[in-house]
């Protein structure tokens, strides 16, 4: 019997199918498809009038069906927004100093609808500064007060600054009122003489017995029983580059609420992203229960698996090359495995031996799929080894130095962040030893840290508003200001062109650009008040946040060219 003739079917198949889609594509009236969007997805711009000039205005458009934002500002009163999810939206215009009326519109798939808006002039509350560990919105209940205000200058004020604020933040002193005998005891215990388990949280020697005495008193009076709860007022206006912006788009996934898992939450709390092989998003929720969850940005569709220890704390997650979701508890000292194909989770000890104790941070992947991780109690780095399936930690030579952020070279040496000693540590998996790079910016708090592509070492100084560089090779370290007063660098992180890019939840949140041949900060305000602990950068450029501390729960990212984006799906 003869064979049926597969190739030449196949070819004529082909060729049909060459000339079909070249017929769809002349049948398409030039012009028709927004040339900025993709396929299905719908375009919105228009222009923004005001009683008095303004730059930058950020155009909230809001997809309601999905509980997706996308956020654009204006550019000498104009806006674009391409690449909307068809559906129903509820627009409007945020800036301060201005109110604007909230439209509606619905967009259909392909649609390229405008809306104008009228600002009238509104005065707006100030902005309230981020606080020690998590920001709270712009608070209502507290009286927001000038820096100068807060800390009357005294010689007390220079103590707390250099001994507590760059751990406390400059908000959370303002907030307490304490008897004289509580802070007493406070600093016996941040200074190690009272024991704890967590152990001495100012250097040993750093406060001599007349400093102490004089913070002490100025601690009493300034936050004592009679004083109110304030907060601090960052009036400073970013400094914005509308040409940069009005290229820029921002777009927010907002977790959805369980109604059975979330009874008794206001809200979800999103600590970490990271991409996995399918373009998905991975996020760490802090909420109780604790959950590991993902959203397609091609959709918008989210789905979540609670963790073995619903109060483990999951700080960092990363993805390994077989698409597992690996997890780090702070609580737990365990290191959690997701194969998202069947639901099922593994727990590993972060201590295979049992002897150690820790608190859990950041975990990342080595070339040869090992898992590498911080701890930030116990001052321990840590390995799960793929070949055995057993964990080991190393100590870091510095006691309280508490590992934060993580990240590795090329040649898999792992960096990471020593938190309250203000060292950048570096250990060599094969001579299993440590190099500690001391900031010179002393006493300062380091998150996190990230490598560029040519291996230099970028971190944020959290507590005193500068990003800095390490050359491996020379062990030579710049550092440069970022240009507004009580910046908080959070995550710094390079993208494929060496471009750095630094979250910073300082005044109110903004993600920020830093040119390193130009030496040029530019500004992207972010859409919520809110810090962002990491970011996760895609190869087209397009940088992925988690905005911890806002109103509302989300998975973030800002594309700074809406016109480069070729898909809504995230890869590195
Ligand atoms: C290196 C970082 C760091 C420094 C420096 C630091 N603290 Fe703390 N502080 C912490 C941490 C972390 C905690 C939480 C401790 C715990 O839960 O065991 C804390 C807890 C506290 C608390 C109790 C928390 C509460 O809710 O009331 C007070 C008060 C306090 N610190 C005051 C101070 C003062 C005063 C100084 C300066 C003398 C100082 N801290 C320096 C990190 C720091």
């Amino acid at each position: 019997m003869r064979k049926p003739p597969t190739l030449f079917v196949a070819a004529i198949l082909i060729v049909l199918g060459v000339i079909w889609l070249g017929v769809v594509e002349l049948a398409r009236p030039a012009g028709a498809a927004d040339p900025g969007s993709l396929d299905g997805l719908a375009s919105l711009s228009g222009a923004v009038q005001a009683p008095k000039p303004f730059k930058a205005a950020q155009v909230h458009i809001m997809n309601v069906d999905k509980q997706v934002l996308f956020m654009v500002y204006t550019s000498a009163g104009r806006y674009r927004a391409p690449n909307l999810f068809p559906g129903k939206y509820e627009v409007t215009v945020r800036k301060a100093g201005f109110g604007a009326d909230t439209q509606t519109i619905t967009l259909a798939a392909g649609a390229k609808a405008t809306l104008d808006f009228s600002l009238r002039e509104q005065a707006g509350p100030g902005v309230r500064q981020g606080e020690f560990g998590f920001t709270s919105g712009a608070g209502t209940d507290v009286k927001l007060l000038s820096y100068d205000e807060l800390y009357p200058r005294e010689s007390g004020r220079v103590l707390l600054e250099k001994n507590c604020m760059y751990c406390h933040g400059k908000n959370f002193f303002p907030s307490k009122q304490y008897h004289e005998t509580q802070w007493n005891a406070f600093i016996d215990l941040m200074t190690g003489v009272t024991a704890s388990e967590r152990g001495a949280m100012v250097s040993p020697g750093a406060l001599s017995q007349p400093d102490r005495a004089t913070l002490l008193a100025y601690l009493s009076r300034q936050f004592g029983p009679g004083s109110l709860p304030r907060g601090l007022r960052v009036d400073t206006e970013f400094p914005v580059d509308e040409t940069a912006l009005s290229k820029a788009m921002y777009v927010e996934y907002y977790l959805p609420l369980d109604p059975k898992l979330d009874a008794g939450n206001k809200q979800r709390r999103t600590q970490q992203p990271h991409f996995d092989q399918q373009g998905n998003v991975w996020y760490t929720d802090r909420s109780i229960p604790n959950r590991i969850g993902r959203v397609d940005p091609r959709t918008g569709e989210f789905k979540d698996w609670v963790m073995p220890d619903p109060k483990a704390d999951p700080h960092g997650l990363t993805v390994d090359a077989r698409g597992h979701v690996w997890f780090a508890e702070t609580a737990g000292f365990h290191l959690g495995e997701l194969d998202p194909a069947t639901g099922s989770i593994v727990r590993y000890p972060m201590d295979s031996s049992g002897r150690s104790k820790g608190r859990g941070h950041s975990p990342v992947v080595d070339s040869k799929q090992n898992v590498w991780f911080t701890v930030i109690q116990g001052d321990m780095i840590g390995k799960w080894d793929r070949q055995t399936g057993k964990s080991t930690v190393w100590k870091v030579p510095t006691q309280g130095a508490a590992p934060y952020g993580i990240d590795l070279d090329r040649d898999d040496n792992v960096w990471f962040a020593e938190f309250r000693r203000c060292k950048i540590g570096k250990f060599d998996p094969r001579t299993e030893k440590f190099t500690e790079y001391v900031v010179p910016s002393q006493p300062c708090t380091i998150r996190r840290l990230g490598v560029d592509s040519r291996g230099m070492v970028w971190y944020g100084d959290f507590s005193n508003g500068k990003i800095g560089r390490i050359d491996p090779a020379s062990g030579q370290i710049v550092q440069y200001d970022i240009p507004m007063p009580f910046s908080e660098p959070y995550d710094v992180w390079a993208d494929r062109e060496d471009a750095i890019w630094i979250s910073d939840g300082g005044q109110g949140g903004a993600l920020i650009r830093f040119d390193q041949r130009a030496k040029k900060f530019t500004y992207y305000p972010t859409p919520q008040i809110t810090d962002q602990p990491k970011l996760a950068i895609t190869r087209d450029g397009a940088i992925w946040y988690t905005p911890r501390s806002s109103l509302k729960a989300a998975v973030g990212v800002l594309y700074p060219d809406v016109d480069k984006i070729k898909t809504l799906a995230a890869s590195y």
